[in-house]
């Protein structure tokens, strides 16, 4: 033990293998007991030791789970060591003067009870405790600055414009939906269940929301509820929805393309066949990933934490229990298993 240092046992989720197509199995990970020094070792720069509290799952995770040959966005996890995510955590030692001992942190973590960060790039001080901690790993976090990002940086939105959101009861889309209210659009949201569908409409205001899977012709659906059609696509979920938008989109209409969630466990993607209907509308799609927004960060709590205190905001979380829920918590994205955003409870303190 060096230096006597305090060392524990450390319980972690590793990858096992790579999964290069399909819906992933629990057993594609491992729970399994590792040990950990809780203090920075010695000789160790810029460097924090954390207490895991809560994790946040993420779609794009399932990117990370590919043996990734390509240039990638993401890097693809290591198998044989705990995947790493967005996560809560409190400091317990540091040697970064912005990182105090004690303090809580949101941003990159292993997915283990205590983590090692070395040279953290992506590690927010959390400053406004007064709102429930849980709300770092998505409204206040990575969700939270996509949404806004996505909507207000990427869309450029005028008030009372037509606004679609698919996905739109997870993580990005119901923060994307109130958004949209708040500027006096109409704003309808497809979602893959009865009860989701109510939660668009009673608890976050769209003004109408649909079932997906219950709608034969995707196209006939958008124009019941777009009978002049989009202005706005917020894109999570690709595939045959993208091409259905395509064809209800309006002149000079924007599709902020966030992610394409129908995608991600298909070996070769599908084709999209309506593109040529951005020339003739003249429609904007612009991808963008939210480490380019990270510096509005500021920007955004200080128009969120008002509109949450004052109940203008509201957010539905899913809370899985303990780390070994993780890998079921994870999975669950890819079949709508979770309601809301997705976290898993490492510790409660
Ligand atoms: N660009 C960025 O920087 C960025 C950052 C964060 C997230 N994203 C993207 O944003 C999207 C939403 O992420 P999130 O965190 O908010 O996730 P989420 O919506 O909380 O969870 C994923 C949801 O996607 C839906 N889904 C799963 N498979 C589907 C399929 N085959 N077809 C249609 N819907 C499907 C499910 O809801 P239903 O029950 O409604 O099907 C599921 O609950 C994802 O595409 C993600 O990759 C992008």
């Amino acid at each position: 033990m060096a230096g006597g240092e305090q060392v524990v046992r450390n319980k972690q989720v590793i990858l096992k293998n790579y999964v290069t197509e399909g819906l992933p199995k629990e057993s594609d990970m491992e729970a399994r007991e590792g040990s950990i020094q809780l203090k920075v070792p010695e000789g160790t720069k810029d460097a924090v030791v954390v207490k895991n509290l809560y994790l946040s799952c993420d779609p794009y995770m399932r990117n990370r789970m590919k043996k990734l040959e390509t240039s990638s966005y993401v890097a693809s996890f290591e198998t044989g060591l705990p995947l790493s995510g967005y996560g809560v955590a409190k400091v317990l030692d540091s040697t970064l003067p912005d990182f105090k001992n004690g303090e809580f942190v949101w941003g990159m973590t292993g997915w283990e009870e205590y983590s090692l960060i070395i040279e953290p790039d992506r590690l927010f001080k959390i400053q406004h405790k007064d709102v429930p901690l849980t709300y770092y790993t998505g409204l206040l976090g990575m969700a939270g600055m996509t949404a806004y990002a996505g909507f207000y940086e990427v869309c450029s939105p005028k008030k009372g414009e037509y606004v679609y959101v698919s996905a739109a009861s997870g993580a990005v889309g119901q923060l994307v939906g109130q958004f949209a209210k708040l500027l006096d659009c109409y704003v309808v949201g497809s979602a893959g269940s009865k009860e989701k569908v109510e939660l668009l409409k009673n608890k976050f205001g769209f003004d109408a929301a649909f079932n997906y899977k219950e709608e034969p012709d995707l196209d006939a659906a958008l124009k019941r509820y777009f009978p002049e059609g989009i202005d706005i696509y917020f894109e999570n979920v690709g595939g045959k929805m993208l091409d259905a938008v395509l064809l209800n989109m309006r002149v000079h209409g924007r599709i902020a393309a966030c992610g394409m969630i129908s995608q991600y466990n298909q070996g070769r993607p599908e084709g999209v066949h309506n593109l040529m209907h951005l020339v003739g509308k003249q429609v904007r799609l612009q991808g963008f990933l939210v480490g380019d927004f990270y510096h509005l960060y500021p920007k955004f709590l200080e128009m969120i934490i008002p509109y949450i205190k004052e109940g203008k905001i509201a957010y539905v979380e899913d809370i899985a229990e303990g780390l070994e829920s993780a890998p079921a918590a994870l999975i669950g994205l890819f079949t709508g298993r979770n309601v809301g955003k997705q976290l898993v409870v490492v510790s409660h303190d």
